[in-house]
């Protein structure tokens, strides 16, 4: 099978890393030839094809990672074929606006920790090909329909929120007197703890939470001022905001 990718930019960078962490053949990727393409062939001899065109009539599977005002217009008019399939990263654009002929079309949210093989993959329809492909980047996250693989790409948004509070972390702790690698590494890895605690156990994240919400205790402290300053309305908002913003995408 052979991997066509459209939009070679920060996000393509970190998928491309993971695809060879996890094994896949540099001779078996085309890059469309802008952005960093030229750089990521030479530093992974990954060869370039001659435009878009090219790209899409020698590939079985094209990954599309342009910006999103850029998507509809990247993709048209190509010789797209039956059999073939298109899997877009491109936030908020929804599948209607994506014209690929007789190709499957899906859509797919993967996280620069692809760059790792650690990404849960937000991805509709999780079927086919580009779930056999996006797996070697991490866990699939399958959606049931358009509408909820939208409201599940505002998560893509919270991974960032995520790492700021992680600096935000590590930078006060760092600030009060500890070691800055030292806390870094601290604050990053109480992230995943936090993570993969309620990610591998069934129970409700409120029982799991409330075991750590000891009465009178420094949880508590934390939880009661980070309510009183606003934090959940704020968190809430932001959210609200994103999906705002995505559902313009799709219009647009
Ligand atoms: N960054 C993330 O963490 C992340 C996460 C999830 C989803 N996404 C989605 O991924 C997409 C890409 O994001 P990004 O941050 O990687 O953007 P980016 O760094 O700006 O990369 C986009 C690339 O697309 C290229 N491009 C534009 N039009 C093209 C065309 N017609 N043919 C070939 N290449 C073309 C640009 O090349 P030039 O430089 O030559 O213009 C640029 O290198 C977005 O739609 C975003 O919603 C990103």
């Amino acid at each position: 099978m052979v991997i066509g990718i459209i939009g070679v930019g920060h996000l393509a960078a970190s998928v491309l890393s993971g695809l060879l962490r996890a094994g896949v053949d540099p001779a078996s990727i085309l890059l469309s030839p802008r952005g960093q393409a030229r750089t990521l062939s030479e530093r992974w001899g990954i060869p370039l094809a001659a435009d878009n065109n090219d790209l899409v009539s020698r590939t079985d599977i094209v990954l599309l990672s342009v910006r999103p005002v850029d998507a509809p217009s990247a993709i048209a008019a190509l010789p797209w074929r039956t059999g073939q399939t298109l899997v877009s990263f491109c936030a908020g654009v929804a599948v209607s606006r994506l014209e690929a002929g007789p190709a499957d079309v899906a859509r797919a949210m993967p996280l620069t920790a692809a760059a790792i093989n650690a990404s849960p993959t937000a991805c509709f329809p999780a079927s086919g090909p580009a779930v056999a492909l996006l797996e070697k980047l991490g866990p699939i996250i399958p959606l049931a329909s358009e509408e909820e693989f939208e409201v599940a790409t505002v998560n893509a948004a919270v991974y960032g929120w995520a790492q700021d509070l992680i600096r935000q972390s590590a930078d006060w702790a760092t600030a009060h007197g500890g070691n800055a690698q030292t806390m870094r590494r601290l604050a990053a890895l109480t992230f995943v703890a936090a993570g993969r605690l309620i990610a591998e156990t069934d129970r409700p994240m409120g029982t799991l939470i409330g075991e750590l919400v000891t009465p009178g205790g420094i949880t508590e402290l934390g939880l009661d001022i980070l309510a009183k300053e606003g934090q959940p309305q704020a968190w809430q908002a932001a959210c609200g905001a994103v999906l705002t913003r995505l559902s313009g995408h799709a219009t647009a």
